[in-house]
């Protein structure tokens, strides 16, 4: 809990990690001064939009220490910061651990760091103790914030570093970070998971659900507004849920409301919803601000309803629908996105029909889709009533095919009307061209010029290419 009490320890500990960024810092000079150029890192994240923010902090922790960063790997430290959600997210991290010795036989005074979900079960610890010797230091996902600290215990002690925590301990405020953008913003509310879905790994490797207490996070974000943020993306694995742990008395919709009142933000997003706790109050205060952009990720998983009491979600298909029917009213326009897995295990033909039919009624604007993983420490992982893989690819197949028809007749539907549009950089291919997005997260390409980054224009959509559009600004 975030009492007053735990702010003062919290400071404390944020006041230890900078006195260790000085300590690194001196190291890394000196190595500097004796090669005669600038240490260089490299941070590859892997997983969600929590990992994405998590490697900001990494990299501007880095960048206080003395390094540059690195176009690719060839660098003289290299950070992984790992995701376990699903098994492939494991092997590609495996993969890269390969090819990372290969650069380190070229440069043996090079540092290999792993950190993250993966590096919270206990079976991957072991085989990267018995397997990747090369690997220098090893952290989960409670302890980031003390990467400063284990920099120094790993230059200085040699050897494979572990540290690992069970549990978090606070919620360390202030250490630096680096933004990918100028301009936007994601911003953590709470950290952790308390849903135990009988096939998600999460709750076992974020751990219990936490909120950051409200000022806290109103303060980062006035912050972020007066460096030049307009859009901020508020992040959780559960936001809904948000305030359950603080003593003060605050929800969701509440946090929400008072973030519109900051000058300066102009969107504000955030993400994931569980269908089980959206509240009234939130429909209300999302209608009633155009702050808000009217964009909801709700993961339905299933659409059958009884894999969805196997999975644990705690709400049936009729509920589900009922939501997303009184959203849709509140909202007309709204976006609705979502998360679905295929081939859980005991799902019959029937049920998998059951999810194709709530996909037609839904019809959202874009999906993911996902082939059940097994992972180890789930209840669901020990199921005797596995699926078999084809019938499972087949399933997948039928799924995405109609996830994209539905989307792609959504997004149809926009053309010809103007939307405002936050620019976000030079198009990749073309650099005549800008790449922004719209309120509902769609990706827009129009000809202009770079003095617009940053700003929200009014564009007209010209062309809509299944998942984007061709567009142009507005005069009007
Ligand atoms: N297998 C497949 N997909 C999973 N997800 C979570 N755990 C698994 C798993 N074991 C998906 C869920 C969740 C998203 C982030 O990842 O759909 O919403
Ligand atoms: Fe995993 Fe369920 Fe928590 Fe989402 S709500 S992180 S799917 S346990």
């Amino acid at each position: 809990m975030n009492t007053a009490g735990d702010n003062a320890a919290v400071s404390e500990e944020t006041k230890r990690q900078y006195e260790f960024i000085q300590k690194a810092r001196a190291l890394v000079n000196k190595r500097s001064d004796a090669i005669g150029r600038k240490l260089t890192f490299y941070v590859r994240t892997f997983g969600c939009q929590m990992n994405f923010l998590g490697s900001e902090k990494l990299v501007g922790i880095l960048k206080e220490i003395g390094y540059v960063e690195a176009k690719s790997e060839e660098a003289d430290f290299v950070l992984y910061n790992t995701c376990t959600v699903r098994e492939n997210a494991n092997n590609k991290v495996y993969g890269r651990l390969g090819v990372l010795h290969g650069i380190k036989r070229k440069n043996p005074k090079m540092k290999i760091a792993l950190c993250g979900c993966m590096m919270q079960e206990p079976t991957v610890v072991d085989t990267i103790q018995k397997t990747y010797p090369f690997v220098d230091l090893v952290f989960g996902t409670h302890n980031i914030y003390k990467l400063p600290e284990l920099f120094v215990t790993m230059w200085e002690a040699g050897g494979q570093i572990i540290d690992i925590w069970d549990s978090y301990k606070d919620i360390v405020e202030d250490l630096p970070a680096e933004r990918k953008y100028r301009f936007k913003s994601g911003v953590n509310i709470m950290y952790g998971c308390n849903n135990f879905c009988t096939y998600c790994i999460v709750p076992y490797v974020r751990g219990r659900e936490r909120s950051r207490n409200p000022l806290d996070i109103l303060r980062e974000i006035e912050r972020l507004a007066a460096d030049g943020v307009v859009e901020v993306m508020l992040l959780g694995q559960n936001v809904n849920s948000y305030g359950k742990t603080l003593d003060t008395k605050i929800t969701f919709a509440g946090l929400l409301k008072e973030v519109t009142q900051i000058d300066g933000i102009e969107r504000i997003r955030f993400m994931t919803s569980h269908p089980k706790d959206l509240s009234d109050e939130l429909i209300e205060v999302m209608a009633g601000s155009d702050k808000i952009c009217k964009h909801l990720h709700l993961p339905l998983q299933s659409g059958s309803t009884r894999l969805l009491s196997l999975m644990n979600r705690h709400y049936e298909k009729e509920d589900y629908l009922r939501l997303t029917d009184k959203i849709r009213a509140a909202m007309p326009d709204i976006a609705l996105t979502t998360d679905i897995i295929v081939g859980f295990p005991g799902e019959t033909e029937e049920d998998f029909n059951e999810t194709m039919r709530v996909v037609e009624q839904v019809r959202y604007d874009s999906a993911f889709t996902f082939i059940y993983s097994k992972r180890t420490g789930t209840p669901a992982a020990k199921w005797t009533t596995q699926i078999p893989e084809d019938v499972v690819q087949r399933r997948f197949d039928r799924l995405l095919a109609a996830v994209q028809r539905i989307g792609a007749e959504k997004a149809e539907k926009f053309t010809g009307t103007i939307q405002k549009v936050l620019v976000e950089q030079i198009n990749k291919q073309d650099k005549t061209l800008l790449t922004g997005r719209m309120d509902n997260n769609s990706v827009v390409h129009f000809p202009g010029d770079e003095s617009l980054i940053g700003k929200i224009v009014d564009v007209e959509l010209v062309w809509c290419k299944g998942f984007y559009y061709m567009g142009r600004k507005s005069e009007k």
